[in-house]
């Protein structure tokens, strides 16, 4: 509760859509990407996410989703977050 109040006064306090913003964290964490890229993208298992330029995650999310980029698991991963990509990647992209 106190993360989630920080982290909208951080966005607020930053200027970026408080909406958009948490949907896309929303987005990031129930889809499990937290499983293998870490809090807030902060990396693990997988590649560190948190502060990559947002067009960047988007264009990759989207070559995953078309196959240009060939990783299984993110060729599974990618397509669930079709309509999402930009805020999941505005959400990553304000991490650091
Ligand atoms: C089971 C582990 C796993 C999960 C879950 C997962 N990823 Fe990944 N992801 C990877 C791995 C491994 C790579 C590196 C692939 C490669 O080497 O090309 C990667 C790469 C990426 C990249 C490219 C990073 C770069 O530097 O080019 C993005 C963006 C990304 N993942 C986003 C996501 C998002 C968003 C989710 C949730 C929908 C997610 N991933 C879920 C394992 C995972």
């Amino acid at each position: 509760m106190v993360k989630t109040i920080l982290t909208v006064a951080t966005v607020a306090a930053l200027g970026f859509s408080t909406a958009s913003m948490a949907s896309g964290e929303d987005t990031y964490n129930n889809l499990g990407c937290a499983g293998c890229h870490g809090t807030n993208g902060s990396g693990g298992f997988a590649p560190e996410l948190a502060g990559l330029e947002a067009s960047y995650i988007v264009a990759q999310l989207e070559a995953f989703q078309d196959g240009s980029r060939v990783d299984g698991t993110m060729n599974a991963m990618a397509p669930m977050v079709e309509g999402m990509e930009q805020e999941v990647a505005d959400f990553l992209a304000a991490q650091k």
